[in-house]
């Protein structure tokens, strides 16, 4: 799950742009949206409107799984959309039974089908980024290099920790990545070392740089290894994903 309960701090770009780069890595990968906002939908090309079966049939109907899939533009990546009927999802799920588990127990025959899924959440500490972590192995932490990267964190981390004691406990971090990085910033480099005290090793070497290419790609329904794979936005989510990889001691190869 790629989470932060502050806005606007690169969640989607992340999700988005690493699903493409771990695709490109020849992996299987599922990114799944359950944000109602919808950003990782649109940013493959989606439109949100015109999505039927997506990810509130997974949380809330009894359909097959499998009918929540679509295949997105990239070789090896499959993407669950959120479509409009994801807004009331949070509510609707309110009511539910086992409503923490839904998301997990939907995933589950997914599992064995792909390498990777990665999961978009929204900017809260609600009942969808709860099913999030509940059905999550690994948490990833985009900070966005700038002021007040390490508000909420703590609160965030509690929450992390609050759910791995109870309904999760396989849960972990596996780490911090520093976006919208601009080391000509003094500032930046202050925030990269208070993160480095706060994270240790699992602070993701990989900073992903501001970059222009990197906002203007979702216009075009784009992840950047689609948009501008040369750009340093793009050479950067194929570094995150090549240390993610390198973690689980898997060799990387890319392919074409
Ligand atoms: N590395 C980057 N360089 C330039 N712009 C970026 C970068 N990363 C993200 N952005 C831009 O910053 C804005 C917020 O990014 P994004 O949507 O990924 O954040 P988010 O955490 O998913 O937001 P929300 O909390 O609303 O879901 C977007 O306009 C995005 O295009
Ligand atoms: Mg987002």
């Amino acid at each position: 799950m790629i989470a932060n309960q502050k806005g606007g701090v690169g969640k989607t770009t992340t999700a988005i742009n690493l699903a493409g780069a771990l695709a490109c890595f020849g992996q299987e990968t599922l990114l799944v949206d359950i944000d109602p906002q919808g950003n990782a939908t649109s940013g493959y090309g989606f439109d949100k409107s015109e999505i039927e079966i997506g990810t509130y049939q997974a949380l809330l109907d009894s359909v097959p799984v499998e009918k929540t899939i679509k295949a997105s533009p990239m070789e090896l990546l499959d993407i669950m959309p959120s479509g409009k009927d994801m807004i009331s999802a949070e509510l609707d799920l309110a009511d539910e039974f086992s409503r923490e588990n839904r998301l997990r127990d939907a995933l589950g025959p997914l599992r064995s089908l792909y390498r990777f899924i990665l999961i978009d959440c929204p900017p809260s500490l609600g009942l969808l980024t709860i099913n999030g972590l509940t059905a999550a192995d690994r948490v990833i932490i985009p900070l966005q290099g700038e002021y007040y990267a390490l508000e909420g964190l703590a609160s965030f981390v509690e929450t992390v920790e609050r759910v791995k004691s109870t309904v999760n406990s396989s849960l972990e971090i596996e780490g911090g990545v520093l976006t919208m990085f601009d080391p000509r910033i003094s500032l930046a480099q202050q925030v990269r070392e208070q993160l480095s005290n706060f994270f240790g090793d699992k602070l993701f070497k990989t900073s992903i740089p501001r970059s222009i290419r990197l906002a203007e790609a979702p216009s075009h329904g784009k992840s950047i290894l689609q948009y501008d794979p040369r750009s340093k936005g793009g050479q950067a989510y194929l570094a995150l994903a090549g240390e993610l990889l390198g973690r689980r001691g898997w060799e990387v190869v890319k392919i074409d």
